[in-house]
Formats: C-alpha cells, structure tokens, sequence
C-alpha cells in the first residue's frame, strides 16, 4: 500500500513536496507534542501530590488558605523547612497538631516536590 502510493508521489512532482512537508510538519508536530507532555509531568508532579497527600483538603484547592494558612506563593526553602518541623512533631504552635497527624506519610521528597510547586503558583 505504502509503495503504491510513493510511486505516485514519484510520478507527481507537486505531491512529492506536499508529502515531505507532510513528513516534516508531522515530525515536529511529535517534536512539540513530547516536549508538552515532558514539561507538563515535571511541574504536575508537585500539584498532584498536593492534592494526593490531603494538603488541598485543609489549605485549599489553589493553595490559598482554608482550615490551614495560604501556601501559594511561599517561599520553597521556608515551606520544606515549616512542613518537616511540623511533620516531625517540633513545632506545636497553634493549630500544628492537627496537621502533624495527617502527613506522617509525606516523604522528604514529595515535600520538595509539593513545595517548588506552592512555590511557583502565584
Ligand atoms: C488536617 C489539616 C491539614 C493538612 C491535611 C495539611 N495541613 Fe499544613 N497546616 C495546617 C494548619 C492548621 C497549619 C497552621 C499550623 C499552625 O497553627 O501553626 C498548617 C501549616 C502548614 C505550613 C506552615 C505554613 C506557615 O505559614 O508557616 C506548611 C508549609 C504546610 N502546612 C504544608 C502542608 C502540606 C505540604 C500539606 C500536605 C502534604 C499539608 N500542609 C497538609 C493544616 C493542614
């Protein structure tokens, strides 16, 4: 089938060039798509785990405050530095018991990834 129609490509000057931008634009079309879907797994991964993880259910689905304080926006460094202290149970201020007893599964890698997220939102 494929060869019937190069021959006929062959045959027509005007097809040959229609099929190899064909080609091309087909080409870079995947090019652009890949690069889409890998850029898109890399900062999904941080929102994902935020809402995978109950952070969403007490800070809000935007990250914007709700039973817990606004993290969207925060500064990385000081989100991963807050969560651990909380998570390892050092700090106790105010309301920190009840979310100390919620994230006991959170690692230090998702915090890292959640927090470059939060971060970047604005
Ligand atoms: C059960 C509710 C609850 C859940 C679930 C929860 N949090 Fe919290 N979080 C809070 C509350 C309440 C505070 C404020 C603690 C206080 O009063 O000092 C807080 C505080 C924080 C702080 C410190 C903010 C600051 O301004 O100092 C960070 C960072 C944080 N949470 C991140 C997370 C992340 C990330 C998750 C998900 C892995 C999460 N939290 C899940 C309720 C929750």
């Amino acid at each position: 089938m494929f060869l019937g129609c190069y021959s006929h490509f062959v045959n027509n000057k005007i097809d040959v060039k229609v099929f190899k931008m064909k080609i091309f634009t087909g080409v870079a079309g995947v090019a652009v798509a890949a690069s889409m879907i890998f850029s898109q797994a890399a900062v999904a991964d941080g929102a994902t785990l935020f809402n995978a993880k109950g952070c969403a259910g007490c800070h809000g689905k935007a990250a914007m405050g709700a039973v817990g304080p606004r993290l969207a926006g925060q500064q990385e460094k000081y989100l991963v530095g807050q969560f651990k202290l909380i998570r390892d149970g050092k700090r106790t201020s105010g309301m920190s018991g009840v979310m100390a007893g919620a994230v006991k599964s959170v690692t230090d890698a998702d915090i890292a990834e959640i927090a470059k997220h939060l971060s970047s939102m604005e």
